[in-house]
């Protein structure tokens, strides 16, 4: 019942100062922000997350993108009702040019390779990268809002 997505500003979003918008856009909705770190992920970090893409001809660029420090990422748990689908339909499709209006990509890029933001895309996936990207004690905590 309590479903839960990881959601990430990447480094282009934070580098453009969206962070508060991708925020507020989740917050406004109604989710639960459990979860929240800033943080240049290591190699290691990158290459697990996008494990799925390793095949990928821009795999390598992806995960040197993701890591090489000239913005982090902010790394976002949240909770709600059908959040991971939602979380999705809010990012708008992968490639912005795809993206609706009133998305977040659809509304603030352009490019796939700079798409701003990143959301879980399945129940498994949601589990793999919060366990990936939250894993001390106390890094995700369980509050409640009214
Ligand atoms: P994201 O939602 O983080 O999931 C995988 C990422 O790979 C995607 O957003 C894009 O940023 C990136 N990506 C997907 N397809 C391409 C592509 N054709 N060229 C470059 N990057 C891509």
């Amino acid at each position: 019942a309590k479903e839960r997505t990881f959601i990430a500003v990447k480094p282009d979003g934070v580098q453009r100062g969206l962070v508060a918008e991708i925020i507020a856009r989740f917050e406004r909705r109604g989710y639960k922000l459990v979860g929240l770190k800033l943080l240049v992920p290591s190699v290691g970090l990158a290459k697990e997350h996008y494990a799925d893409l390793s095949s990928k001809p821009f795999f390598k660029s992806l995960v040197e993108y993701m890591t090489n420090g000239k913005a982090p990422v902010v790394g976002m748990v949240w909770e709600g009702p059908s959040v991971i689908k939602q979380g999705r339909v809010m990012l708008g499709a992968t490639d912005p040019k795809a993206a609706g209006p009133g998305t977040i990509r659809g509304d603030l890029c352009l490019s796939i390779g700079r798409n701003i933001c990143h959301g879980s895309d399945s129940a498994e996936s949601a589990m793999k990268e919060i366990s990936l990207w939250f894993g001390g004690r106390g890094e995700i905590v369980d509050w409640t809002s009214n």
